[in-house]
């Protein structure tokens, strides 16, 4: 007996039907293509299209497509969503700086199926965080015997970023190839350092117990390669190829990352209910938009991995979750919503929001 295999993702063909839509669909022709206001800039359209307009990113919120017919253009399942995604990482990539956090929110194999085409793209993986909704968000509906699986109450949030690289090395590399050019022994790392063996174990480790060696450190290193190291190799650990690195310069090849007090990679957090949800008729009217996420989560790993002033990706913008959650704590957003409905009521939902904003 033959037992056949499914066809790869790439011969699986992407549908552009999605699941029917709560709010009635909007006219195109009666939606202004774009809104701003000080710190938020949304268009209508495909997001491949505007990247090249938007700041440089230091947070790129992604919730796209989940393989679920979830909206217009999404696929059918997890196997067209590494050629779904892959223009739109390829571009990010062309934008992003070390200092780039990416948040790609997906189901456990929807990111699964992603995670190959991110990290080929130079986006290196950090953590999988786990949104768990509870057990409020089945509430006895599923008939166990049916599925034949546990009911499932999560959602993937990963938190990646985009691998700094010098002459071609990642970092860790960089470091000892650095280290070794100086003809000095490993261990004289340690002395530079003034520490009695962390020097050698965390920063030229080549392993996963490699460190990123904190700015002082980098530059008690630098000072030490220079003063100590073969003459005809230097500048040692220089960034621009020219002179010492410092430290400003080498604090700039790592993403931002300040963790919330009492976090952990699960979040319990109940799926969006009642008031939370965005409604066409404000309180008694349908929610508008079957995904949009909670605006505390989304706060939370914007404040997390930005600082003020700093600039958020939201390509896949919805209700603009991740652009209202910027402007809110003084980052400045720019999003992309390709459906015109959505578009309008997204923006709506800004203005709303703005309005209610106290006047600094
Ligand atoms: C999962 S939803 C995002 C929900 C959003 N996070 C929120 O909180 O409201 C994905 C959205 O991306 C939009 N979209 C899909 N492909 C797009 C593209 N290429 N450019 C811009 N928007 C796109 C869809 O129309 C959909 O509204």
């Amino acid at each position: 007996m033959t037992i056949q295999g499914r066809s790869p993702a790439s011969s699986t063909p992407t549908s552009t039907v999605g699941r029917g839509r709560a709010a009635r669909t909007v006219d195109p022709a009666r939606v202004s293509g774009a809104w701003s206001d000080a710190s938020i800039s949304v268009r209508l359209g495909d997001s491949l299209t505007l990247y090249e307009e938007w700041d440089t990113p230091t947070v790129i919120v992604s919730d796209g497509g989940y393989g679920v017919l979830g909206f217009e253009g999404d696929t059918t399942d997890h196997l067209g969503l590494p050629d779904w995604y892959e223009p739109h990482i390829a571009a990010w990539s062309r934008r992003a700086t070390p200092r780039t956090t990416l948040w790609f929110w997906n189901s456990e194999v929807g990111w699964a199926a992603v995670h190959p085409v991110l990290e080929a793209h130079g986006w290196r993986y950090v953590n999988a965080n786990i949104w768990n909704k509870g057990k409020g968000h089945i509430a006895g509906n599923v008939n166990t015997s049916r599925i034949r699986r546990f009911p499932v109450v999560s959602e993937m949030c990963v938190q990646y970023v985009f691998e700094a690289r010098l002459d071609g090395l990642v970092l860790k590399e960089w470091l000892l190839r650095e280290w070794k050019r100086t003809g000095l022994p490993l261990r004289k790392a340690n002395e530079a350092c003034g520490v009695a063996d962390a020097a050698v174990r965390k920063y030229l480790d080549q392993g996963h117990l490699w460190y990123f060696p904190p700015p002082d450190m980098f530059v008690k290193m630098q000072a030490y390669a220079n003063r100590h190291g073969e003459p005809s190799g230097r500048p040692y650990l220089s960034i621009d190829g020219e002179r010492p690195g410092t430290a400003e310069q080498w604090a700039a090849l790592r993403a931002k990352f300040d963790c919330p007090h009492g976090f952990t990679n699960v979040w319990d957090r109940p799926a969006l209910r009642g008031k939370e949800r965005y409604k066409v008729n404000g309180e008694s009217g349908k929610a508008v938009h079957l995904n949009q996420k909670p605006l505390d989560l989304v706060s939370m790993l914007v404040e997390a991995s930005s600082d003020e002033g700093d600039v958020v990706w939201e390509p896949f913008g919805g209700l603009f979750t991740a652009c209202l959650a910027a402007r809110s704590i003084h980052r400045r957003g720019f999003g992309g919503e390709i459906d015109p409905t959505y578009f309008h009521h997204g923006v709506r939902r800004l203005r709303e929001a703005g309005s209610q904003l106290p006047l600094a």
